[in-house]
């Protein structure tokens, strides 16, 4: 018998047995017409690395043909919802069933990781044994309907080519949410035809701080970057192909200097503003008393909405802080007039306001915890990242959805000292004691990269590998099939597909705690994490 395949996420069940089924110039692909994006994807999978040129059928038949790839729609067997799969392999056939479009390309991921990560490059693969598939028969469907990455790219800015890589990876480990982090106190990233200034001032900073939150040290250098509308499409475009939803996020009202810059008055002061070359602040924050924050808004996500076909659109709500809004006139009218006890409450009347304009074209809000609220719009759907989580026990109970992104768990822009692997790992996203009437509400994972000290790919890279795989599979596999040693090895066979597509990692003797590395882990939020060289 040979070792078992190494697959990430683990399906839920698989069964090896003997021989294999080899892809070779014969190979045909047939597929249900419903089912023939999955076709596609798999054809590009097999050709842009072979000199193979595989054909595509389309036939309404099920019947197993000799030497094809089979992609069959299946309601009567596959019946675990629309990313579902079965994939058998023998020696004379391939076949993937599904119910949905969604499960035929997972059963295509499937079966990408089962051949050589040789074929992870462009250039032509010639062994004929890296074409060779294990016989295997595999039934698979994911734990959570969220298996979401957080990516910043307001502290530092990533290029399309950089997104796309990512999302390729996020598709191979079957993650469905690409959550894209676009503004921020230092930098605003997305084209907004109506406000040009968004970009021309707002996308732009004199300078980063280096070394961590306290740290007295500047790079010495200036910072740029932005997304066209025409890129943000072709990411989204690029996204959809791989079942991924791209959920944008808009910073409001809060963590929104870059915007202030840009257009001082929507503050409370009238500025002005500078787009911040420091990465600790709470400043900047827009007036909600006055009429024009909700017109640029509006403005703004009609826009986002044209650009994005995502149900959800994230709005931001973190660390707002309520000492402008104190002191505002305009916000103290607002209070009067809404009948408002504190100031804080300004921000639930401004997270229900933007919750109303969303929900009249259609989308739903997104928002960090501190938007939670007794009186907070009924369908916002929460992320979770911060606090306890008994504080938001009573809103599951009362139907509210969250997506779990705890700080000391999933934040994985923190060192590995602080956040070992082994912790990522073994975090549930399904709070204990949670009555199982309401594990519905919890909507699934998300691991966020925050990117202050991230300022290049190989610290990308470093902080996201393996702890984006130990998310892949946490919210993907069966809780009680999850294995620790079994998903170490697994992530390490991973790497090979990584150093393929030109990526790097933490090697596995560098992300475990070691009490010699640190017996203060805590002083790690404080510093940039290090890299090693080499
Ligand atoms: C957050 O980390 N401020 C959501
Ligand atoms: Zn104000």
């Amino acid at each position: 018998m040979e070792a078992s395949p190494s697959i990430i996420p683990a399906p839920v069940k698989l069964s090896l047995s003997q021989g294999s089924f080899s892809v070779d110039k014969t190979t045909r692909i047939l597929v249900a017409e419903p089912l023939l994006h999955a076709a596609t994807m798999l054809k590009n999978l097999l050709h842009d690395n072979s000199s193979f040129d595989i054909t595509i059928e389309e036939t309404a038949g099920n019947a197993p043909d000799r030497r094809s790839i089979a992609i069959v729609q299946d309601t009567v067997r596959v019946t675990e919802g629309p990313e579902a799969y079965n994939l058998a392999i023998t020696p004379d056939y391939v076949q993937i069933a599904a119910s949905k479009p969604q499960g035929a390309f997972y059963g295509v991921q499937t079966l990408r990781q089962l051949l050589d990560p040789s074929i992870e490059t462009t250039v032509p693969v010639t062994r004929a044994d890296a074409w060779n598939l294990p016989c295997v028969e595999i039934h698979d469907y994911p734990r959570f309907p969220w298996r979401g990455f957080m990516l910043d790219t307001a502290r530092h800015f990533f290029g399309k080519d950089t997104i796309l890589r990512l999302l390729d990876v996020l598709a191979c480990l079957k993650m469905n949410v690409f959550h894209w982090h676009l503004t921020d106190d230092q930098g605003w990233r997305i084209e907004i035809k109506k406000y040009p200034k968004l970009i021309e001032i707002g996308s732009k900073r004199k300078d980063s701080q280096v070394g961590g939150y306290i740290s007295p040290k500047m790079e010495g250098k200036p910072h740029e970057g932005h997304y066209t509308q025409d890129e943000a499409r072709e990411i989204v475009a690029y996204a959809q192909d791989r079942c991924i939803t791209v959920v944008p996020e808009i910073d409001t009202p809060g963590h929104s200097t870059a915007a202030l810059a840009s257009y001082p008055e929507l503050s409370c002061t009238g500025g002005p503003f500078e787009v911040f070359t420091k990465f600790a602040t709470m400043k900047g924050v827009y007036c909600i008393g006055k009429e024009r924050t909700f017109t640029f808004l509006q403005d703004v996500l009609d826009e986002i909405i044209d650009i994005f076909p995502s149900k959800i659109i994230h709005i931001g709500g973190d660390e707002t802080s309520t000492l402008s809004w104190k002191k505002c006139p305009d916000c103290k009218a607002r209070m009067k007039a809404e009948n408002l006890g504190k100031a804080r409450e300004l921000q639930t009347f401004f997270t229900n306001r933007v919750a109303r304009m969303l929900q009249d074209r259609g989308r739903t809000l997104m928002g960090w915890n501190e938007v939670l609220a007794a009186d907070l719009a009924p369908d916002a759907i929460v992320q979770f990242w911060t606090g306890r989580t008994k504080r938001i026990m009573p809103h599951l109970a009362k139907g509210r959805q969250f997506v779990m992104s705890p700080f000391f768990n999933v934040y994985i822009d923190h060192d590995y000292v602080l956040l070992p692997l082994k912790m990522v790992y073994e975090y549930d996203p399904v709070p204990k004691n949670l009555p199982e009437s309401q594990h519905k509400n919890i909507l699934g994972i998300e691991v966020p990269l925050w990117t202050e000290w991230v300022r290049n790919t190989r610290r990308m890279y470093w902080q996201l590998f393996p702890r984006l795989l130990a998310v892949a599979e946490t919210g993907w596999t069966p809780r009680a099939s999850k294995d620790y040693a079994s998903f170490k090895a697994r992530a390490e066979q991973f790497y090979a597909r990584l150093l393929q597509k030109g990526m790097s990692f933490a090697p596995m003797d560098r992300v475990e705690r070691k009490w010699y590395r640190s017996l203060l882990p805590i002083l790690h939020l404080l510093f940039e994490p290090k890299v090693p060289q080499g």
